[in-house]
């Protein structure tokens, strides 16, 4: 059984919206008789990036579409509508926006491109207007590219305006800077406000373009990461044992997630999140054990059983009532994926040896979807077993590593995501490192008796 939250009416509704913005578009077009050129390049556009350059990770079509409708309404308002010189077009704040929401530099140069079009084609064909735009856009994507502050991505508006405005004098003036006329320093204005004022509105909007498109920032993922931020406040507070647990595993995963090029700032927020369900009922589960009481002692595997697996439930729930992102909610979702709960199904085949149990103590799925869960749930499995270390040596730590990683394999646990044999073995050794460094001032040296 798959658990997919919320998609088909998210799906919908950006349908709904697809529909709405292309209607609008069309009539626009009609009405105003537009030069319909821009389509024609942005079908051109899609059709290099997904058939001959085959750009990685292109975002889905309907997206791409959505996207592309918001800028030829946005330009054809600014420019037919407001009566705004071409200059005037959002083109760097499209371009800030579709590089923070992707992170895919190819994607934002062709976003780039097709808005800069869209903006000569508005003005009448006018490729001084086109091409301007186009620098500033290329600059601004540049420095937006991975931010992780908000300031930058007022600093990508600010110089991609500059960039444009000389672009545009340089072109207009045939590069004649001797002297600056009074419509030089209204262009100047123009290219100001609108990369510093389209840069404030693409981070007002991110948040709402996150849950329409079902992505997450960087600047997102840093802001979750904020142990100010309530949920983690109340694992701190309430489940401590977890808390250092999941603090363990966001390290494990980042270093991982780094070594092979998947996000590390996805799976550190991931595993910060992953176990949020145990806020519940944080002393039914081992790391928060309090005094070596044993909660389960008195009670059925069954029902221990189902209580721990109902983490998993109980952490989605707590997730969309704190609003998380669909993507660290995927985590929580996803992170045990149809492992066995492995110590109370050996408890119930000795209560019951012949009741055939197996399939009641699995965790209902759905496996790991993406690298970064792959790489959460191997550093969870992994953090718990490293516990019950009692020399943590590094062989060791080496054999307990690879016994996880291969038992999860064997199972078919990492099957439904993209993870090569050398991306497996990439992040087996740096678990193997970290948990040696961890371990490290743990391991009793021999004594020194010369000192
Ligand atoms: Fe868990
Ligand atoms: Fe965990």
């Amino acid at each position: 059984m798959k658990i997919k939250l919320g998609e088909p009416r998210a799906g919908l509704s950006k349908c709904a919206a697809a529909v709405l913005i292309f209607a609008a578009t069309g009539f626009v077009f009609y009405a105003y008789s537009l030069d319909y050129s821009p389509l024609f390049i942005a079908v051109l556009l899609v059709f290099y990036a997904k058939y001959i350059k085959r750009i990685e990770n292109i975002p889905p079509l309907i997206d791409i579409y959505l996207l592309g409708a918001l800028a030829v309404l946005t330009s054809i308002v600014t420019a037919v509508f407001l009566k705004f010189s071409g200059y005037a077009i959002p083109a760097i704040g499209f371009a800030i926006l579709v590089t923070v929401l992707f992170e895919n530099m190819d994607f934002s140069i062709l976003f780039a491109f097709f808005i800069s079009s869209l903006g000569a084609s508005v003005e009448g064909q006018n490729f001084n207007v086109g091409v301007s735009l186009f620098t500033g856009a290329l600059i601004a994507s540049r420095i937006a590219f991975r931010a992780r502050r908000r300031s930058q991505i007022i600093k990508a508006g600010l110089i991609g305006a500059i960039v444009q405005f000389f672009t545009a004098i340089a072109l207009e003036k045939q590069f004649s800077f001797l002297y600056f006329s009074s419509t030089d320093v209204s262009l100047l204005k123009t290219c100001l406000i609108n990369g510093i004022l389209s840069a404030i509105v693409v981070f007002w909007v991110i948040p709402l373009f996150e849950y329409v498109f079902k992505v997450v920032t960087d600047i997102s993922l840093l802001e979750l990461s904020d142990f100010n931020y309530p949920l983690l406040h109340r694992l701190i507070l309430e489940a401590p044992g977890t808390y250092y647990h999941s603090l363990v595993v966001a390290n494990l995963s980042e270093a991982a997630a780094e070594s092979i090029g998947a996000n590390p700032l996805l799976a550190r927020a991931g595993a910060y999140y992953h176990d949020i369900g145990k806020l519940l009922k944080p002393n039914y589960f081992v790391e928060n054990l309090v005094g070596y009481k044993d909660v389960h002692k008195d009670l059925k595997p069954s029902m221990s059983k189902m209580i721990i697996m109902n983490h998993v439930t109980d952490g989605i729930e707590l997730a969309e009532k704190y609003r998380l992102n669909r993507k660290i909610v995927d985590f929580i979702a996803q992170h045990h994926g149809r492992s066995l709960v492995y110590y109370f199904y050996q408890k119930a085949k000795e209560l019951e040896p012949s009741v055939e149990h197996e399939e009641d103590y699995r965790y209902p799925g759905p496996k790991p979807q993406s690298r970064e869960i792959v790489i959460v749930s191997l550093a969870d499995a992994i953090e718990a077993l490293s516990r019950t270390l009692d020399e943590p040596t590094p062989s060791r730590i080496e054999e307990m590593v690879r016994d996880v990683v291969k038992k999860r394999f064997l199972e078919g646990e990492l099957d439904e995501s993209n993870l090569t044999l050398k991306d497996l073995e990439k992040i087996t050794q740096s678990f193997i490192r970290m948990l040696n460094a961890l371990f490290h001032s743990r391991i009793n040296y021999p004594k020194d008796t010369h000192s």
